[in-house]
């Protein structure tokens, strides 16, 4: 039997901030980081907010801790909020909601996203980072009343963080539509998500404002998918390196989507060759159209500047060679293994890890 339910309302546009306001909020603390504190946004959305009192958390730094989460929760619990509203990328939702969670309170929760990447906005999912490893926290406590899309906070985003961002929406869509877990709902809300995202990203990437607004929605519907559906060894292994080395989520998803659709081909090949005809990538043969889905996402990585490599990205061979028991360990731990197609062994990890090193 397949379930599926979706209770975050989502308004969608440009100037939608402005439905912050129909939560009708008292006393308003807003979570977000420096950035937005510094040029002025995070006052610009607690005005549209309307709160008569507001308390503004701006410490949020990319993968939050789990001691940062818990140090706006003594603030959380010190204001007594009727309403949290989150302000910024994964990070900033991420840490909102831990904070929400963790006071034990009842609290009405908003995101306002400002990266099309996570979902987290629309998300069961808080990913915490503690002693260099990250943490996804699953309960649907954690899922927004409000998810606020407006195109209107993307301006400023550089090319880095569309890719970034982008690679995290495809990887999240493809993830889903594969996961043990998937219906036929998770599976419409990914592959439009993928194939919107895998269409618009180069546009993004160049600069071109009119197409973010599509990309911002994808992201929320591939959230929506994978927060039922389940993830996989691509998010399992992305969780264990970035706690041990701390690289951007989405581009560590880059790096390693190529090698574990190459993992997971044989049990899943009919839904890859769907996913890569259904993004215009073709192929008559599924073998033919998961080769051509592999080397479609490997093409848009090298044209949004993305390493292909670990190496590339900073982290030299000798120190995953030192880390390597820790990084297998963790991600066999982490429960996005759980949906994945295929049961994940040991020596999968290992052999997607020889392929993604690189050369120092
Ligand atoms: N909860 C979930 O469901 C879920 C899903 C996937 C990823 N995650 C987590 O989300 C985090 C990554 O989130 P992210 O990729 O959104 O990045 P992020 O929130 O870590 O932000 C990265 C950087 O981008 C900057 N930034 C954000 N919006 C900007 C804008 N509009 N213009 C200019 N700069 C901007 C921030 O200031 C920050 O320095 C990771 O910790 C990851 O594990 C959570
Ligand atoms: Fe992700």
């Amino acid at each position: 039997m397949k379930e599926f339910y979706c209770s975050t309302k989502i308004v969608s546009g440009t100037g939608a901030i402005a439905a912050l306001k129909d939560l009708g909020a008292r006393r308003l603390f807003l979570v977000t980081d420096p950035f937005f504190t510094r040029n002025g946004t995070a006052d610009r959305v607690a005005k549209a907010a309307e709160a008569p009192e507001v308390e503004i958390f701006d410490r949020v730094e990319p993968d939050p801790s789990v001691a940062l989460a818990a140090e706006g929760t003594v603030q959380v619990k010190a204001f007594q909020p009727d309403v949290i509203v989150a302000l910024g990328g994964g990070s900033a939702m991420d840490c909102a909601k831990a904070m929400a969670y963790f006071s034990g309170r009842e609290i009405r929760l908003a995101a306002v996203p400002t990266t099309s990447g996570s979902g987290s906005e629309v998300t069961d999912f808080a990913v915490l980072t503690h002693n260099r490893v990250k943490y996804p926290l699953v309960d649907p406590r954690l899922r927004p009343e409000l998810a606020v899309l407006d195109d209107s906070f993307l301006g400023q985003l550089p090319p880095s963080l569309v890719a970034d961002g982008g690679f995290d929406v495809l990887s999240h869509a493809l993830e889903a539509y594969v996961a043990k877990n998937a219906s036929p709902a998770t599976d419409a809300l990914a592959r439009d998500a993928f194939c919107t995202a895998f269409a618009n990203l180069p546009a993004s990437f160049a600069g071109r404002q009119e197409v973010r607004l599509q990309i911002h929605n994808a992201s929320t519907l591939a959230g929506m998918a994978f927060t039922q559906a389940g993830l996989g060894l691509c998010h399992a292994l992305a969780h264990s390196l970035g706690g041990a080395f701390h690289v951007p989520h989405g581009r560590l998803n880059a790096i390693l989507l190529p090698s574990v659709i190459g993992c997971n081909a044989m049990a899943a090949a009919g839904k890859y060759a769907r996913l890569s005809r259904a993004a215009g990538l073709g192929g008559s043969a599924d073998t033919v159209a998961v080769h051509n889905l592999k080397n479609g996402l490997i093409r848009l990585r090298r044209e949004m500047k993305l390493p292909a490599t670990l190496a590339e990205a900073g982290i030299q061979p000798r120190q995953i060679w030192r880390e390597m028991d820790n990084v297998v360990k963790a991600a066999l731990a982490d429960p996005c293994c759980e949906t994945n197609p295929v049961k994940v062994e040991d020596f999968m990890i290992r052999k997607i890890l020889e392929e993604v090193t690189g050369r120092g």
